[in-house]
């Protein structure tokens, strides 16, 4: 058995805070404690109540001036498009055509996959980011180079082949044959594996045809375990692309309804442009929305309402959407999340800002019985911020009044170097430089 503890300030989130009193809703202690166990939480609390519970031969780090966080959780990313990312000029369909084909294109090649993993998962682990949903492109390797990558790290990370057999360049297209078997394949050998789990990955509804959707759905139905991962409803023009391809379909999300794809296991990108009627459905069949404000905002795909799709009840979480989206951080999509509520007249709590990007995203991609806050039991993934890592933060969060001023100043104005360390299951897996 080993444990070890520190001693910082400490921050977790036990529940939605739009739904839960906020006492019950936040774990905030100034003087925390977290102990860890075998890579797992032992305790967190009021360092006051703890310390008299640990060993004497418990090692405590102490932290003054740090604030401990779970490990945050990226709802939605593309491991294969930190190439494509800050692409000028250009909205989702030129998007896509113009910079994201031809650079996934690249991930045909094995050893290109395998240093654009380690990059990628490098990147993650610098900006907090402990588990994720990620899109591989359609090649089969380039999911084992992530794979691969991920369990060198011991990451809880979910990946998924992209599955896509039309209106695609030669070279980036599978078929229902081929997409069924590299997909069995990959679930077989990785699902399970280390804390890896797979995601079944129709691109979107533009880039399947009818059959290749309904093959994703008997894919879905046969793996319980396996989550469903696609974009919708993201941009105008995309929305239009897909009513001309599936006229009878009711809407985007009937598309993926009819194929067996709306579930619990569902985690739909975007979602700008569902409506109401949409939404509850979404709500009723448990499935997820991964909001992308920074992508969002820089492929001008619109303005999200979380306001709207919580009042509709769908858990929704956060993602960078790189490289759609300008930023691994998901301090830096919080403040994104607040500036388009800013945009649309509400204004999104720094607390609710800071669930969305930690247990909300466990809860997303199912693994929140896992992760996403520091309770006892839960794998010990978590953060050192660093509140004066800039002079800038230093200073104004010393100016701090609340924890939920904190937070939005770190949402606001922090970027990779408030990460001081990152430890997966109690190990550092990320120390800052310098
Ligand atoms: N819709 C289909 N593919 C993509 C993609 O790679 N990025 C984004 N943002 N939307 C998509
Ligand atoms: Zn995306």
């Amino acid at each position: 058995m080993t444990r070890h503890a520190y001693r910082a300030a400490l921050l977790h989130m036990l529940e939605d805070p739009t739904r839960a009193p906020a006492a019950e809703a936040c774990a905030y202690h100034a003087d925390g404690l977290l102990v860890v166990e075998d890579g797992h939480v032992a305790a967190s609390g009021a360092y006051a109540e703890l310390a008299p519970t640990l060993g004497s031969d418990v090692a405590v780090s102490e932290l003054p001036g740090r604030l401990i966080t779970p490990g945050f959780v990226d709802a939605h990313v593309h491991y294969p498009q930190v190439d494509v990312m800050a692409a000028w000029g250009t909205q989702l369909l030129d998007w896509l055509t113009t910079h994201t084909f031809p650079a996934e294109q690249a991930f045909a090649d094995r050893a290109h996959a395998d240093a654009a993993a380690d990059f990628f998962l490098d990147q993650l682990l610098a900006n907090g980011t402990t588990s994720a949903l990620a899109f591989c492109t359609v090649h089969r390797a380039s999911a084992e180079a992530l794979f691969e990558a991920a369990l060198k790290r011991n990451m809880r990370l979910i990946g998924g082949k992209v599955l896509m057999d039309r209106n695609a360049p030669a070279g980036l297209t599978d078929t229902v044959e081929t997409g069924r078997a590299d997909t069995e394949a990959l679930i077989r050998a990785w699902r399970g594996r280390g804390r890896l789990g797979y995601a079944v990955t129709p691109r979107f509804a533009v880039t399947s045809t009818d059959a290749q959707l309904a093959m994703a759905g008997e894919l879905a139905a046969a793996h319980p375990d396996v989550l469903v991962h696609t974009h919708m409803s993201e941009n105008a023009d995309e929305i239009a692309r897909v009513g001309e391809l599936f006229p009878d379909a009711r809407d985007y999300l009937d598309v993926y309804d009819s194929f067996g794809l709306v579930g619990p296991r569902s985690v739909f990108a975007h979602c700008v442009h569902a409506d109401d009627g949409a939404l509850r459905r979404m709500a009723a069949a448990g499935a997820s929305a991964a909001f992308c404000p920074s992508s969002n905002l820089l492929l001008g795909s619109g303005l999200f309402s979380l306001k709207q799709a919580c009042a509709c009840g769908v858990n929704t979480a956060l993602g960078t959407d790189v490289g759609g989206g300008g930023s691994f951080s998901l301090l830096h999509m919080m403040g994104e999340a607040y500036k388009v509520g800013q945009l649309r007249g509400d204004n999104l709590d720094p607390l609710q800002a800071f669930y969305l990007g930690t247990l909300a995203g466990a809860r997303a991609l199912r693994i929140d019985h896992k992760v996403g806050n520091l309770a006892p039991g839960k794998e010990a993934d978590f953060l050192v911020l660093d509140l004066a890592a800039t002079p800038l933060l230093a200073r104004r969060t010393a100016q701090a009044k609340t924890l939920a001023e904190v937070l939005f100043v770190l949402a606001v104005l922090a970027d990779d170097r408030v990460v001081e360390r990152t430890y997966l299951m109690g190990e550092l897996a990320h120390a800052r430089s310098g």
